[in-house]
């Protein structure tokens, strides 16, 4: 039989546990991957003996809006097939990110791949940035003085990763302004410790899901009453 007191009593615990679900679902998007991966690129780097690169916050922005040029181009097999034009880099990325224009470097290379799978930094390094000797011969470079990498994933689709390189003057280049630049909707950019968001819109479908699995609890302890 249905008993009010006894449900009632029940609703801390159900408040709990929605918190509970909000936390354990984005949990998923905590931490910053795009940083991870200039560690192993710089660790790759020295161990060949060659400079580490500086790690630049307006370069990383820059890499991460590339890829929302390419969101639509990751095709079933994890290739792509997306070459926005290079003049976007100077006339659209840096603006929408509030790299003050005049400090725009030298790109001296990029590094573009997605992916359907989930994968740990080590293996988007491994497998979708270094996929060949050509990649690895790039990573490799003397041109190149800094790195930025963008890490963006969508709701249920690819996930992406883009890293730029240039040979810019490491401290007076992609200078952000006000030193924090714009703030971007989804993803994340090495340089920071802003963590990854997945946007707005994953958000609020779970927190709908996290409602509904409360409701059906709730439903399910009022049936047992
Ligand atoms: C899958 O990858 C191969 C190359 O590895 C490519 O030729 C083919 O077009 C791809 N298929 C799709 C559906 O994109
Ligand atoms: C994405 O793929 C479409 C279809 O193949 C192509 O027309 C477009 O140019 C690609 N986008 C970029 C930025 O390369
Ligand atoms: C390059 O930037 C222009 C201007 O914003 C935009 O219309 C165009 O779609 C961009 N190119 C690609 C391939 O996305
Ligand atoms: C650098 O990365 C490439 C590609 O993942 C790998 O084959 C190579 O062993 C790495 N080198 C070192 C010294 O870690
Ligand atoms: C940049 O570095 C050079 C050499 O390391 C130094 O002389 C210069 O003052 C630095 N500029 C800024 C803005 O920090």
């Amino acid at each position: 039989m249905w008993n009010p007191n006894k449900s009632l009593n029940s609703i801390p615990h159900l408040l709990h546990l929605s918190l509970f679900i909000i936390l354990q679902v984005s949990a998923e998007v905590h931490g910053n991957p795009a940083n991870e991966i200039v560690d192993m690129i710089n660790q790759n780097r020295t161990s060949n003996k060659l400079p580490k690169l500086y790690d630049s916050a307006g370069l990383g922005c820059m890499a991460l809006q590339y890829i929302s040029e390419c969101t639509g181009n990751c095709s079933k097999n994890n290739t792509m097939n997306c070459r926005p034009p290079e003049v976007n880099i100077t006339e659209v990325y840096a603006p929408n990110c509030g790299v003050e224009l005049p400090t725009v470097g030298i790109i001296s290379g990029h590094l573009l791949g997605c992916n359907w799978n989930e994968l740990s930094p080590q293996q988007a390094f491994s497998s979708v940035l270094i996929q060949n000797k050509q990649m690895l011969t790039l990573l490799h470079s003397k041109e190149h003085t800094e790195v930025g990498v963008g890490f963006s994933k969508d709701h249920r689709g690819p996930n992406f990763w883009c890293v730029l390189f240039s040979s810019g003057k490491t401290n007076s280049s992609f200078v952000l302004e006000g030193g924090k630049g714009i703030e971007q909707k989804t993803g994340c950019f090495s340089g920071t410790d802003l963590p990854c968001s997945a946007g707005m819109k994953l958000f609020l479908s779970e927190i709908l899901l996290a409602v509904v699995v409360v409701l059906l609890v709730f439903l399910h302890s009022c049936m047992l009453n």
